[in-house]
């Protein structure tokens, strides 16, 4: 009994903990542990949680309610405002000792935890990404309604207009489509981030197409692509569509905000990894272009973020490119590393971890 409730704690989703009959603390998970620093087991609950009104709704539910709800806030270390359900576990399914006595260790009362300030939080979040996405697709919309208008009245038998804004038109359409397909991306990857990466990748046969592929839209910005391969190979645990997303989305920004004219690098390397859990495949995409402030680097990753707004919408960006590619390496254990100087150029360097080149599937 005792280990089916605490494999049940261990695996919600909430913070959640068990007290036995006289109120010490018999299991928690580290959803609890981070919300109350102090717990232990074996511990009277009330050294670690002092609210009256949680130690009220113990003597509710051990008088006979099911399950009671209270709420408090909490101060320290940080504030909290908790909401708390007691429910009675069914003494009927109590282990019982030798002499048909209820086993005082056994868990009685079942406890979950909810931190609704996080709860807040993430609306707020949710709310803001709403807004967000809402006037990004409303500034091209109003732009195709000022033009259908246009053709409709003023522009109606001017050819030469007419094929001008018709043009301008596509175009607008074609930037909603982009972030409609980037804000798929992103849900996707949302609901596939604990999805397993079984396929072996060699990452200088995924980059080289991709530069291949971005060279006319460098060539017509004046940039040049080199790609500098790893010797013996690149192997990665990945999801080849992602990958592809994450450097097409790299080595296009190097292009779009780097220098006219300039050069871009990409370099498949292997390094030590800090952590010294083996070694890093390392691919870094590299402009000479002006580079971008510090101060914007820790935003970059944000989505609908961009420097300038006005020239990344020009240049047909959504500002989800980074948003995307954070989250693809995430699910791939790798980091990325932004360095920047003004003036300078800059580097974004992915990090993925290194598998061994056996089994080579993809
Ligand atoms: N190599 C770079 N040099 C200078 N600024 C950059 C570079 N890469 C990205 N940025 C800045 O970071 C912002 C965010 O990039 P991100 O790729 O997320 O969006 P985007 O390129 O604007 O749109 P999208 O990638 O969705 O088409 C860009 O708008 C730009 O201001
Ligand atoms: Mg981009």
């Amino acid at each position: 009994m005792l280990s089916a409730i605490l494999s049940i704690i261990e695996g919600l989703p909430e913070a959640a903990l068990a007290l036995d009959r006289e109120q010490k603390i018999c299991g928690f998970n580290n959803r609890a542990a981070h919300i109350f620093d102090l717990l232990r087991v074996g511990d009277p609950v009330s050294l670690t949680i002092r609210q009256p009104e949680f130690l009220d709704a113990i003597g509710a539910v051990r008088s006979g309610e099911p399950s009671v709800t209270v709420l408090f806030e909490r101060n320290w270390p940080v504030t909290r405002q908790l909401e708390v359900t007691l429910v009675q576990i069914a003494h009927d399914e109590l282990a019982h000792d030798v002499h048909g006595r209820i086993d005082p260790g056994q868990p009685d009362i079942f406890v979950t935890i909810r931190d609704t300030a996080e709860q807040e939080t993430l609306a707020r979040m949710r709310m803001n990404f709403i807004a967000n996405a809402s006037h990004e697709l409303r500034t091209p919309l109003a732009s195709l309604l000022g033009f259908v208008e246009t053709l409709q009245g003023a522009a109606r038998d001017d050819e030469a207009a007419r094929e001008k804004f018709l043009a301008i038109m596509a175009g607008q359409a074609r930037r909603m489509t982009r972030l409609i397909d980037d804000l798929l991306s992103l849900s996707r990857l949302e609901m596939s981030e604990h999805v397993p990466l079984d396929v072996q990748l060699e990452i200088n046969q995924l980059v080289e197409p991709i530069a291949e592929m971005m060279r006319p839209i460098a060539d017509g910005d004046g940039a040049r692509i080199k790609v500098e391969r790893l010797k013996g190979g690149a192997y990665v645990r990945g999801e080849k569509d992602e990958l592809v997303q994450v450097f097409q989305n790299l080595i296009q920004n190097a292009v779009r905000y780097g220098r006219q004219g300039g050069q871009v690098q990409v370099r498949v390397q292997r390094r030590k990894r800090k952590d010294h859990a083996g070694h890093w495949i390392s691919i870094s995409v590299k402009d000479d272009g002006p580079g971008i402030a510090a101060k914007h680097l820790p935003h970059l990753t944000e989505r609908f973020y961009r420097v300038s707004k006005v020239s990344s919408r020009e240049k047909g960006g959504t500002g989800l490119g980074l948003a995307i590619v954070k989250h693809v390496i995430n699910r791939h254990r790798g980091e990325l590393v932004i360095k920047s100087r003004v003036g300078k150029g800059s580097t974004f360097t992915v990090n993925l971890p290194e598998s061994s080149p056996q089994n080579v599937t993809g």
